[in-house]
């Protein structure tokens, strides 16, 4: 609050009193405040129309539409963040992390669910004016102690509107993105040791050929019984094991262990299991190219993709080879794994006598560097994408 009264140009304040009392009342959960505008975008008779940025308001949709009756609808979620302010002649910028990916990723999730394709260049051209439009929203941190990673969530989506009962590929829709700031981690309430996971072998999240690679609302409604399941048995979130019983993810985020060796295993893409999370990547390229610390013995890491069975995950962690866990996403970054439970057991993942040494917290100011360091070398990263 004192960092953003600093920066007078700011109303991100005066505009968004509710989110101020979510600040100040210590309640920051994730997507219940909204920003003004939305962008618009209808896709009829064989081609996108011309775009609108408007005022926030409920879509008028016919009832029929296949994106309510049969799920024709995809989704994305990647964040907009403004540097820290390093002095009065701070450039007023906001920062996207790799949104190609995303657009890119929400096209093959379109081509997955039979919904009309779109260019994706057009489409990052048209969320960095969106953005331009919202940047009072994109918070500033609190300075020198917040270590939060505030930032502008954005939410691009696309929808059948087809108003018909036939089941066919959508020839009517629209592509829109809402906005929603974000102040505090996904996991509020979690203990700092990081959430813990219960595994399951009554669902399964996703299947080889299904649609777990495409981010679509169905994989997230999936998911909500066995989550009440995991709040029921004191955990925050599910363990999701494939039909071997190999982990494939953690809640809405990937999944990733550390062995005592030093490998960073996590499971391997294709098949449609898996989500290819753009924080996944970016954790992979990081630690392959040397961006965070080595090991304590000076070791580099190994980024090993691989299946992990559930069984081997509990023989690790009971004989001391899995030393950490952590799972990612842009919700909720990287996020510490402090147990897991499964059949009625639960294992806990060693504390750390540092925890600075920990891969995760070393992977959080990685990236935390990257989003928020105000200075031009940063700016310059391939992976920032300046609006
Ligand atoms: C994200 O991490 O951006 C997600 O989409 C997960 C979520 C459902 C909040």
């Amino acid at each position: 609050l004192r960092a953003r009264a600093a920066l007078g140009r700011h109303s991100f304040y005066q505009r968004s009193s509710e989110t101020e009392e979510l600040q100040t009342s210590g309640s920051q959960e994730f997507g219940v405040t909204f920003t003004d505008h939305m962008l618009l975008v209808r896709y009829r008779e064989g081609r996108w129309e011309t775009p609108a940025i408007v005022v926030r308001r409920p879509l008028e949709l016919d009832p029929g539409s296949s994106s309510l009756q049969y799920g024709l609808q995809i989704f994305e979620g990647m964040k907009a963040y403004r540097p820290d302010p390093a002095g009065p002649e701070t450039e007023d910028v906001v920062r996207l992390f790799r949104p190609r990916e995303n657009l890119q990723r929400m096209y093959r999730s379109a081509a997955r669910l039979a919904l009309p394709l779109f260019d994706t260049e057009t489409m990052l051209h048209l969320i960095e004016e969106y953005v331009r439009t919202e940047a009072d929203w994109v918070p500033v941190r609190d300075l020198p102690d917040d270590l939060r990673p505030v930032s502008l969530y954005l939410r691009p989506c696309l929808i059948s509107t087809d108003a018909r009962l036939g089941v066919r590929r959508a020839k009517e829709a629209l592509f829109y993105v809402i906005a929603s700031p974000s102040l505090g981690g996904y996991y509020s309430g979690a203990d700092p040791a990081g959430v813990a996971l219960l595994a399951t072998d009554e669902f399964v999240r996703a299947w080889p050929g299904g649609v777990g690679d495409a981010k679509c609302g169905g994989n997230y409604a999936l998911g909500l019984v066995a989550q009440e399941l995991a709040h029921a048995e004191g955990c925050h979130q599910v363990l999701w094991l494939d039909p071997e019983r190999n982990v494939t993810e953690a809640g809405v985020m990937n999944f990733f262990v550390v062995t005592s060796a030093g490998e960073v295993l996590t499971a391997p893409l294709g098949e449609g299991l898996i989500l290819p999370g753009i924080i996944r990547s970016a954790v992979i390229e990081l630690i392959r190219g040397g961006s965070v610390p080595a090991q304590a013995n000076g070791q580099p890491w190994q980024v090993v993709e691989r299946s992990l069975h559930i069984e081997d995950l509990i023989r690790g962690i009971e004989d001391g080879r899995i030393v950490e866990a952590f799972g990612t996403g842009t919700a909720a970054m990287v996020c510490a794994v402090a147990a897991i439970k499964y059949r009625g057991r639960t294992y806990r993942l060693p504390e750390a006598a540092d925890n600075h040494q920990r891969l995760s917290i070393r992977l959080g100011k990685a990236f935390e560097r990257l989003l928020f360091d105000p200075g031009r070398e940063t700016s310059a990263h391939p992976w920032i994408h300046t609006v």
